[in-house]
């Protein structure tokens, strides 16, 4: 244990609120209060003061190196033992102790950065009576198991609490030492640093094992300057402000509907980009089994997992598998869709995304403001869009294309989605290499069949489609003269 006794400080104070209660706290090294000890105290006061029937195990991912200061996480004991802690003793358990310790278990020797104890005055700290234990552990990784921590470290603390509280207040070591409290409630948590976040875990009670399922997280490739630019501020000004901004009436659900290969899932992975958030993608495949009832089981977690995120957009591409109820024969299904409609009414979630270029099967209910409060229609790209896309394309792949070959290619390329405009310019790189010529473009053309009748037809259909949508609609469908 890497402390010395004579050097650390101990605080004993009355908690405001509660006059016949004590509390002792020992800092091994100057504590801090900050924005984060704040945050901790608040996220671990939640469960004292309304505890579960079980202990309470919290994984907390920090983004930023920064917030594991050790003496500023350390702070956070201050609060939960002045405010949280007292109120348990007096509302649950009126004779408990409480103990609250803050353990950075970084290096190989851990180090009790703060550790204290709130009784009842008159309670002597000896008494063998059950306590509330609240134990925080600033860790590399979560690769440790929670009992283990525990098993490891609660009489360790016990044991320090002892020793300093005998040198500083003469109580008696002896008897601590021999008297260590059981634990009877824990709120037990691990902080560590997590640059990357691959996936979500989400575990699943089986009757005898977890099953254990994995949601893949990606950080978003595109930005709002690929998306068109008549869309940019609605987009701004409808969905990325009021969620930046934290707005009650921000909307948390959008669906996106138009022909494949348009640019959708490039929009949405736009809109997360703009809120600085990942993507948690949703697909059947993550949670459908064949096992009876274990799909639904398995989609209850998922989403609930997921929807206590505020930190990721989920994104449900390709999202036709939530037809119409109506239409659909399997009970499994029909029961699939009604958990999403569940989840999807929560007032507190991140914000969904569904895609999909079909509007007519997906189920009405879904599409109804509170659950889906936006639905944007993308049509075939106009010519300033295919422009874009082509200088897009020209930077990602290293392909270098002169000014006049880029208008040549945007007369070339109407009716083309951005897709295709992406496949061309591949291919005729491939005849020519990186420096794009004439011919080669024509070339490429030559090769792609386009039919613009029909293209055109489903122009037309989603410009109709999206004139009879009822509810909030933003949308880009270029007309011809546009194209
Ligand atoms: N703004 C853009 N700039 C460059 N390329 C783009 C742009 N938008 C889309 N693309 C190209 O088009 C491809 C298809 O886009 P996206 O996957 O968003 O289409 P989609 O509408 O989601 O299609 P689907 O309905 O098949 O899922 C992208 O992978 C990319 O290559
Ligand atoms: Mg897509």
């Amino acid at each position: 244990m890497s402390h010395l006794v004579d050097r650390v400080k101990v605080v004993s104070f009355t908690p405001p609120k509660f006059k016949d209660q004590r509390v002792l706290i020992v800092e091994s090294a100057p504590l801090k209060m900050s924005e984060s000890s704040v945050k901790l105290a608040s996220m671990l006061s939640k469960h004292i003061v309304v505890p579960k029937p079980g202990n309470v195990y919290l994984k907390i991912r920090t983004l930023r190196e920064k917030v594991l200061d050790a003496r500023s996480l350390a702070s956070a004991i201050y609060p939960v033992l002045t405010y949280a802690v007292p109120y348990f003793i007096e509302e649950y358990e009126p004779s408990w102790l409480g103990l609250a310790s803050v353990i950075d278990v970084r290096k190989a020797e851990p180090s009790i950065v703060s550790a204290g104890i709130t009784l009842r005055k008159g309670t002597r700290i000896t008494s063998r009576r059950p306590c509330i234990a609240v134990l925080v552990f600033i860790s590399r990784s979560f690769d440790e198991s929670p009992s283990k921590l525990l098993r490891d470290h609660y009489r360790l603390v016990w044991n320090f609490l002892a020793a300093v509280l005998h040198t500083k207040l003469g109580q008696s070591v002896e008897a601590l030492k021999l008297y260590i409290p059981r634990p009877k409630y824990v709120v037990l948590s691990t902080i560590a640093y997590s640059a990357q976040e691959n996936f979500i875990e989400v575990r699943v009670p089986e009757a005898h094992t977890t099953l254990k399922i994995r949601v893949p997280l990606r950080r978003p490739q595109w930005t709002l300057n690929d998306v068109p630019r008549p869309l940019r501020e609605d987009l701004e000004v409808a969905i990325i402000n009021p969620i930046r901004g934290r707005a009650s009436y921000a909307p948390r659900g959008m669906l996106i509907v138009g022909p494949p290969g348009v640019g959708k899932t490039v929009t949405a992975e736009a809109i997360a980009s703009s809120l600085g958030l990942n993507i948690a993608e949703l697909r059947p495949s993550i949670y459908r089994s064949m096992w009876y009832g274990m799909t639904e089981k398995a989609l209850d977690r998922v989403l609930r997992t997921l929807f206590k995120r505020r930190n990721i957009v989920v994104l449900i591409d390709d999202a036709d598998f939530l037809v119409g109820r109506h239409i659909s024969m399997h009970e499994t299904h029909v029961s699939e869709i009604s958990i999403f409609l569940q989840y999807l009414q929560q007032p507190k979630r991140p914000l969904v995304v569904l895609t999909t270029n079909n509007p007519d099967l997906i189920d009405a209910a879904l599409v109804r403001p509170g659950r889906i409060d936006v639905v944007l229609f993308m049509g075939y790209p106009d010519r300033e869009m295919r422009r874009q896309i082509i200088l897009k394309c020209a930077q990602r792949y290293g392909l270098s294309i002169k000014e006049d070959l880029i208008d040549f290619i945007v007369r070339l390329t109407r009716w083309f989605t951005s897709a295709e405009i992406d496949a061309l310019l591949r291919l005729a790189a491939s005849k020519s290499g990186n420096s794009l010529s004439e011919e080669s473009i024509v070339w490429a053309r030559s090769k792609f069949q386009i039919n613009e009748g029909t293209r055109r037809a489903v122009q037309e259909q989603l410009l109709w489609y999206s004139q009879r949508f009822q509810g909030i609609v933003l949308s880009y469908i270029p007309r011809e003269s546009e194209i």
